[in-house]
C-alpha cells in the first residue's frame, strides 16, 4: 500500500508513536488536581508549552492548546470578530481550508461582513487587491501560510509588512515542512499536530500577548480562561514532540522531498498547479482534462494507491473545488483534480510505483469517460 495523503494526514512518527504509548503509562493526571498526580500532570503540560512555545519562537503565555486547527481557527476568527462592533469586517483569501472560511460565513450570520480577497492563477493571494479591501472597519485579515489544495505559499510577509491596525490570523497548518512564519507581526497562528506525524485531535493556537479572544468553551479556566475542559495533556505532549521532531528532520526532509516531488512531476502528463509559484515541496496537484477525479482516485486505490482529489475535508462531496475555481479554472476542469502529497515515510520506490500507475489510470479513466 502507498500512502500519498500527507496534506489530509499523516502516520505517526516513530518518536511520537513511542511518546504516545508511554504517556498512556504515566501521564494520566487531571493538569488542575491539587494531589501529586496532578501537579505532575500540570508540570508536563507546561513542559509541552514551553517546547511548542520555544519552537515557534512564542512566550509559553501565548500557545493556546486545542482539539486542533478547525478549533484553533474557529477560535482565532470567531473569538476576535465577536468582540467587535457589529459592522465590523474581516478580510478572508478565497483559498483558505473550510475551517477559516465557514467561520468566516457564520460570522455573516451575526451581523459582520466578509470580505473574500482574491487569487492568481497560481493559487496565491493578490496582495495589492486584499490591501485595496481594507477599510476603516476591518479588525481581522486571515491567511494560510500554505495553500493544503495546492501547496502554493501565501505572501504573509508582504501582508505583516503592510499591517495597520487589523489582527493577522496565518493558518499555518501546511507550513510544517518549509518552517512556520516568524511571528513577529502576526497576531494569531493556527497549527494541527496530525500533519506533522502526531495524532489527529491536536492543536494548538498562537495568541500575541495582550490579546484577549471571546472563547468559544466556557467552563473551567484551564488555558487561561481561553478554552475551557480538562487539558488533553497527552496531545499536548504529542504535538510538542511532532513539532520538534519535524524541525530536527526539515532540512533532511526538505532536500529529499523536494527530489521526490521533481521525479514525480517529471513528464505526467497534466497542468501542474501553481507552477512557477513558491510551492512547499510536499504538494503537487495536476488537474487532468477529460477525466473525473473519482473514477481516477478508484484506479489508483485498485492499485493500492491512495491519493486524493483536493482537500479531505471537501473530497467525499462531488462539488467542484472552491480553490481551483478561484483560481480561474472552470467547474469542469476543477472536477480534474488529483493531489499528491508527499512526507516523512514516503520513499523513491512509492514515487515510481505511483509515477508508473498514473498513465495507465490515466487511458482507462478516459475510456470510462467515454
Ligand atoms: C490548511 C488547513 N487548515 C486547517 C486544517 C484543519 O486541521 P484539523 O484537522 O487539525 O482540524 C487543515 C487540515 O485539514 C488544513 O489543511
Amino acid at each position: 500500500m502507498i500512502y500519498m495523503d500527507y496534506a489530509a494526514t499523516s502516520p505517526l512518527r516513530p518518536e511520537v508513536r513511542q511518546l504516545l504509548l508511554n504517556c498512556y503509562h504515566q501521564d494520566w493526571g487531571n493538569a488542575t488536581s491539587l494531589h501529586s498526580h496532578g501537579h505532575r500532570a500540570r508540570m508536563h503540560l507546561e513542559e509541552a508549552r514551553e517546547r511548542v512555545a520555544r519552537l515557534l519562537g512564542a512566550r509559553v503565555e501565548e500557545v493556546i492548546f486545542t482539539s486542533g486547527a478547525t478549533e484553533a481557527n474557529n477560535l482565532a476568527l470567531l473569538g476576535w470578530m465577536r468582540q467587535q462592533p457589529a459592522g465590523s469586517r474581516l478580510i478572508v483569501s478565497a483559498v483558505e481550508h473550510p475551517s477559516v472560511w465557514e467561520a468566516a460565513k457564520a460570522l455573516t450570520f451575526e451581523g459582520y461582513a466578509v470580505d473574500v480577497a482574491p487569487v492568481d492563477r497560481c493559487g496565491r493571494v493578490v496582495v495589492e487587491a486584499l490591501l485595496e479591501l481594507v477599510g476603516p472597519r476591518t479588525a481581522m485579515v486571515s491567511v494560510m501560510a500554505v495553500n493544503n489544495e495546492v501547496g502554493v505559499v501565501q505572501p504573509v510577509p508582504q501582508l505583516v509588512a503592510a499591517k495597520g491596525s487589523w489582527k493577522l490570523h496565518v493558518d499555518a497548518v501546511q507550513s510544517g515542512l518549509i518552517g512556520w512564519p516568524q511571528l513577529e507581526g502576526i497576531d494569531m497562528l493556527s497549527l494541527s499536530a496530525h500533519k506533522l506525524g502526531g495524532p489527529v485531535g491536536s492543536g494548538c493556537l498562537y495568541l500575541r500577548q495582550g490579546l484577549r479572544l471571546a472563547p468559544l468553551l466556557v467552563g473551567g479556566s484551564q488555558e487561561d480562561h481561553r478554552r475551557a475542559g480538562t487539558s488533553n495533556l497527552i496531545a499536548a505532549l504529542a504535538l510538542a514532540e511532532a513539532m520538534e521532531v519535524s524541525v530536527r528532520s526539515r532540512p533532511e526532509e526538505l532536500e529529499r522531498l523536494i527530489g521526490l516531488r521533481n521525479r514525480l512531476e517529471t513528464g505526467l502528463e497534466g497542468e501542474l498547479l501553481g507552477r512557477g509559484a513558491q510551492r512547499s515541496p510536499h504538494i503537487s496537484s495536476w488537474l487532468f482534462e477529460g477525466v473525473r477525479a473519482e473514477p481516477l482516485l478508484v484506479l489508483l486505490d485498485l492499485e493500492g494507491i491512495s491519493v486524493s482529489s483536493g482537500s479531505a475535508c471537501s473530497s467525499h462531496s462531488v462539488e467542484p473545488s472552491r480553490i481551483v475555481t478561484a483560481m480561474g479554472y472552470s467547474v469542469e476542469q476543477s472536477r480534474g483534480l488529483i493531489r499528491f502529497s508527499l512526507g516523512h515515510a514516503s520513499s523513491l520506490e512509492e514515487v515510481d510505483r505511483v509515477w508508473g500507475a498514473m498513465g495507465p489510470a490515466l487511458q482507462r479513466a478516459r475510456l470510462q469517460a467515454g
